[in-house]
């Protein structure tokens, strides 16, 4: 147990019980229905897909961790805010990166956080215990505050502890980023993107800000940057990339969260900060 009862190393189990379990329903889903991609509706605009697997793999994250730990608060992207007694919030992506789910591309994941302190707020919420389970490729990463980050291959393959080593200059840095929804900050995010692709080796558009925050924690990405991200995208995989030895940031001295996440090993992600903040990627176009 850690500070106040909590207990890292337990949640981290739970976490990865119910992510894995959520992961098992949509493989099933997609074995038994040809239209488990189907979009049920939309969001934000007319990009920003919902599919029913969305919905369902929330469901069953959201009755598991209610019957395990009926103290704590919910916090996920479909069915929003219940707030808990306990401390400790569960926040929960049922598919970080739908697009990708709903066209058949591999990069998507389950990813659950519990965390503490308040999840609504940029900057006021830690996480303790996390796991990132990608259902198409088995790939799991999982952390606990001060227990380190593993990640177990999907091949079935000995699970590895991830530790970051010095990351390159920037010039050399493969960096991963993603667009929101919205036209007017994509338009901005593409003035940015042309800022920043000169002075790094390249940039990848993966799709899922959980695996691209995995990505840099496990050095298959140098770094990762995105604005407009919510809580549930980053809150699991933050905790990924710390206990592998990164760092996040946002701009300007601010935290990391919507306005703009910054994720890195030092001084690699001081770097990226400057060039950003440079180029006032964390504000949109008038
Ligand atoms: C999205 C993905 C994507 C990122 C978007 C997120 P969703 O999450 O993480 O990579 O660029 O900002 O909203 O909508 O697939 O859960
Ligand atoms: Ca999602």
């Amino acid at each position: 147990m850690s500070s106040a009862g909590v207990d890292p190393a337990g949640l981290r189990e739970l976490a990865e019980q119910v992510a894995r379990a959520g992961g098992d329903l949509i493989r099933a889903g997609l074995a038994e229905d040809p239209d488990a991609r189907e979009v049920s509706g939309t969001k934000s605009s007319s990009t920003d897909i919902v599919t029913a697997m969305d919905q369902a793999v929330e469901r069953l994250l959201r009755e598991r961790l209610a019957e395990a730990r009926p103290a704590d608060g919910l916090l996920g992207e479909e069915a929003g805010y219940s707030p808990g007694e306990s401390g400790l919030t569960w926040v929960l992506d049922p598919i970080d990166g739908t697009v990708n789910y709903r066209y058949g591309i591999d990069a998507y994941a389950v990813s659950v956080a519990v965390v503490e302190g308040d999840p609504t707020v940029d900057g006021a919420w830690q996480p303790v215990a996390a796991c990132v389970h990608n259902p198409a490729t088995g790939e799991t990463w999982t952390a606990g505050r001060g227990l380190g980050a593993q990640l177990q291959p999907g091949d079935g393959s000995a699970p590895r502890e991830l530790k970051l080593g010095p990351p390159p200059e920037l010039g050399q840095a493969l960096v991963a980023t993603g667009f929101g929804y919205a036209a007017t900050r994509r338009a901005g995010q593409a003035r940015v993107l042309t800022g920043v692709l000169p002075q790094v080796r390249d940039i990848r558009r993966i799709g899922s800000a959980s695996l691209d925050l995995c990505g840099v924690a496990t050095g298959t990405v140098d770094a990762y940057y995105e604005r407009g991200v919510n809580v549930w995208d980053i809150a699991a995989a933050v905790l990924v990339l710390t206990e592998a030895g990164g760092a996040l940031a946002g701009l300007r001295g601010a935290p990391a969260g919507g306005a703009m996440v910054v994720g890195a090993a030092s001084p690699l992600l001081e770097g990226l900060c400057d060039v950003l903040g440079q180029l006032d990627a964390d504000s949109d176009p008038t």
